[in-house]
């Protein structure tokens, strides 16, 4: 793990309320995979805490991350410009492994899509099967990220872009005949569950590794700002211990 100071080379609207920060290392921060994240400065030096994002297009010594505007850090976040420095701690948590599977359903829901595609970028060789699902066109982002998917379906909420749905259900109708050896996802906390209860009642007990988001402090493991239940009554950090879990391994 590295603190870095960064320097932003660019920052830019990809979709409605989304941007697309990158930043340029001052030296390398060894592999970074999908399902990493990094605290992130927001350049307002009154905010303490660090942004957790999840790295999306890490290339060389370039990262590219994508955020959606929420509160006030992400807002001062889209002030910064090219030539600004920013630290970025990083990596952290854990990620998506999968050394052991070749055909991989991929269920992403929101912001959630962003460590996905890391996933799928580095891991060149495996066949993705991809669901992903956006609030509404506007929403639509970096789908020429996901079109090194074997397959790719994209839903809205309200149907104004790909069909009218949500992730969860598109990969659902679809999971019976899909020859998958695992699952992978990140979205909010409602779709997450929807997937677990789904795959549930289908009866599918393939490997399902789920990224979780939760307020963080440290982003380290020490401030245990960020704890989840796991499935046998104990806690886990979800920074440290995580973000990626086995979906049956945590409550949701
Ligand atoms: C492991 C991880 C990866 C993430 N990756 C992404 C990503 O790639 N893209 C993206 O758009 N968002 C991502 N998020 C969510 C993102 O961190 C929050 O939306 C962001 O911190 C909100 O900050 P704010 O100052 O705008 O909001 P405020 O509500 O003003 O933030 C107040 C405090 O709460 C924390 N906080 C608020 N919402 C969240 C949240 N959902 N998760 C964690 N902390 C939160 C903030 O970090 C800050 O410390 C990720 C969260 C985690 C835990
Ligand atoms: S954010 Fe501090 S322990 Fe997880």
């Amino acid at each position: 793990m590295k603190d870095l100071l960064s320097v932003v080379k660019s920052n830019r609207a990809v979709a409605e309320n989304i941007y697309m920060i990158t930043l340029a290392l001052p030296e390398s921060a060894g592999a970074l995979h999908g399902g990493q994240f990094v605290n992130l400065a927001t350049g307002d030096n009154s905010l303490l805490l660090r942004r957790p994002l999840g790295v999306c297009i890490a290339e060389g010594n370039e990262l590219s991350l994508c955020y959606q505007v929420k509160g006030k850090g992400t807002k001062k976040l889209t002030e910064a410009k090219a030539g600004d420095e920013l630290k970025v701690l990083l990596p952290l948590g854990n990620y998506f492994d999968l050394s052991e599977y070749k055909n991989i359903a991929v269920v992403g829901g929101g912001v959630g899509v962003f460590p996905l595609i890391a996933a799928i970028r580095e891991n060149k060789d495996k066949n993705f099967y991809s669901y992903i699902g956006f609030r509404n066109k506007s929403a639509v982002c970096l789908l020429n990220e996901l079109e090194a998917s074997r397959s790719l379906k994209v839903t809205t909420d309200d149907g104004s872009y790909g069909d009218k749905g949500n992730a969860v259900q598109s990969f659902l109708a679809d999971a019976e005949k899909l020859n998958i050896d695992a699952i992978i996802s990140c979205g909010p906390p409602v779709m997450l569950k929807a997937l677990k209860s789904g795959l549930a009642s289908l009866g599918i007990k393939k490997p399902c590794f789920v990224s979780l988001e939760e307020r963080m402090g440290c982003g380290m493991g020490a401030c245990l700002v960020c704890v989840c239940k796991t499935s046998d009554g104990k806690n886990a950090r979800v920074c440290k211990d995580g973000p990626v879990f086995e979906i049956n391994s945590v409550e949701l």
